[in-house]
């Protein structure tokens, strides 16, 4: 049976917070026990598998199941699967309703961009099938739009769902040209505003997005606290959220926070749910786990030191007043330090990048480091994006690789477009027609000496300039 997902292809991308590393990192903050080494990971509705086969290739110990409803995608996943020779991951056109538990166990289970496009018996059907295959120690991830944004996304979807009829060719098109002829009849200013970033974020958005979510049929929008109630009628509690920001620092000064604590008497789903309704919450990308398990929500200090550490941060200067400042290598920004503590750490990082050292080794004196705000510090830098926890590290290369090799998957994408999926399971996009045809060029079998001329007018030193950000984004392999 055809879905509109085989008409209308659905764009879809790899998701770092959804990565396996990323979800046991983030439950061993919080006390867990999550599998880490080889494990298998499950992907519901995982579209053409842009998320999971970037997965699969970099850690060929690990097993990966996705499957979708519709069968386009699923057969443009098998394609680059067959293309790179992947033998850890399989894909299934199949209905979650006629999940067969002959696929097994799971340590990981990700739903991204499925529990509000599909009808509520479907989202119980996926709690069941959690309930069913996730491993003792497993975490879900699972994320929906939430209430209260959601109440405007709603009404702006309501009215693309109401436009005048018209060829369904032209329905995202048109919906929107009548959403933007209502707001210009609107007089009240509540209702102005709400429809003009209503309009904005339309705007911002893919067309074959829109399609799906905004047109499309299911739509369930969740306040935090039903969606985690949910959950606990099939077994699950509330972990965390899979990103840094929205877990350890809120976006809310620390009096509203502390006012929010008091007033959720402790009980942290409350929390979430009262943080939502101040900071006008859509989305969220929650992680969730078997509710017989201790969580620690207060011991986020020591259950780092279990981790390890990357950052893409690196030396500047050293100031006279003893702190050092250091630049972003991976976009914008920069920071000062003054706890030489920290300092030390991210020397040592600066060292390895695009790699990570074991947080627990790189200091001698973890008594000393507790005195200072080092662990607060360090938290600030992950969740502005400065530092990264892992458990392990994809086989990302250094540039002292002798023979330099691109990420197979980005020399597939090299054919075809701009933006590149690296080991990190993040993506660079790279505009220009050198750096696609040099990535192109790195299989593993030419020395850095040999690229040059096989790029019309390329200069050995753009080539090296090239190559050095290219490791630096972690596009490279080892
Ligand atoms: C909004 S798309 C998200 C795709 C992808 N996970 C992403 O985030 O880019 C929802 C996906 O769920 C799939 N889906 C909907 N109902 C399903 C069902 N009953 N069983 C399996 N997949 C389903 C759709 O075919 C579609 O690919």
């Amino acid at each position: 049976m055809s879905s509109t997902y085989d008409q209308v292809l659905y764009p879809s991308l790899a998701f770092s917070e959804t990565h396996p590393d990323n979800l046991a990192a983030i439950a061993t903050l919080f006390g867990q026990t999550p599998p880490t080494g080889p494990c298998r990971v499950l992907e519901v509705g995982c579209g053409d598998a842009n998320n999971l086969i970037p997965m699969a290739l970099v850690d060929p110990q690990s097993h990966f199941v996705g499957f979708d409803l519709a069968t386009r995608p699923i057969e443009a996943g098998q394609a680059v699967i067959r293309s790179l020779g992947l033998s850890n991951i399989e894909l299934h056109t199949l209905d979650i309703l006629a999940f067969p538990p002959s696929l097994g166990t799971f340590d990981y289970i990700i739903a991204h961009g499925f529990c509000t496009w599909v009808p509520g018996f479907v989202l119980d059907k996926f709690f069941a099938v959690c309930q069913a295959h996730l491993t003792p120690h497993g975490v879900i991830f699972a994320s929906y739009n939430t209430y209260p944004q959601a109440h405007a996304r709603e009404a702006s979807r309501q009215i693309l769902h109401h436009q005048p009829p018209g060829p369904s060719s032209s329905r995202v098109t048109d919906g929107k040209h009548f959403l933007s002829t209502i707001r210009d009849f609107v007089t009240d200013p509540l209702w102005q505003a709400t429809l003009d970033s209503e309009i904005k974020r339309l705007g911002a958005r893919p067309d074959a997005v829109t399609f799906h979510d905004e047109l499309g049929g299911a739509y369930n929008c969740f306040y935090v606290a039903d969606f985690v109630a949910l959950a606990a009628r099939h077994g699950f509690q509330y972990l965390a959220e899979a990103l840094l920001r929205p877990t350890l620092r809120p976006n809310v000064p620390p009096e509203t926070l502390a006012e929010l604590r008091a007033l959720s008497q402790g009980d942290e789903v409350i929390f979430q749910q009262y943080l939502d309704f101040v900071t006008y919450r859509g989305f969220r990308r929650t992680l969730l786990c078997r509710g017989d398990l201790p969580i620690q929500r207060e011991s986020c200090n020591e259950n780092l030191l279990k981790l390890r550490v990357a950052s893409p941060l690196y030396f500047i200067s050293r100031n006279p007043s003893g702190s050092e400042t250091f630049r972003n290598g991976g976009g914008p920004g920069q920071m000062q330090s003054n706890n030489p503590f920290l300092s030390a750490v991210i020397h040592r990082l600066e060292a390895v990048w695009p790699r990570s050292l074991p947080l627990a080794e790189l200091l001698p004196d973890w008594n000393a480091v507790a005195e200072t705000p080092f662990f607060d510090q360090l938290i600030s830098l992950a969740v502005n994006g400065l530092l990264f926890l892992r458990h392990a590290d994809p086989p990302v290369a250094s540039p002292s690789k002798v023979n330099p090799t691109a990420n197979p998957l980005a020399r597939l994408q090299a054919a075809s477009g701009t933006l590149f999926t690296t080991m990190l399971h993040t993506q660079v996009r790279f505009e220009d027609d050198f750096s696609c045809r040099l990535i192109a060029l790195l299989d593993g079998t030419r020395p850095v000496s040999a690229l040059a001329p096989l790029i019309k007018g390329a200069q050995p030193e753009l080539i090296a300039t090239a190559l050095q950000s290219f490791y630096r984004v972690g596009l490279m392999i080892a």
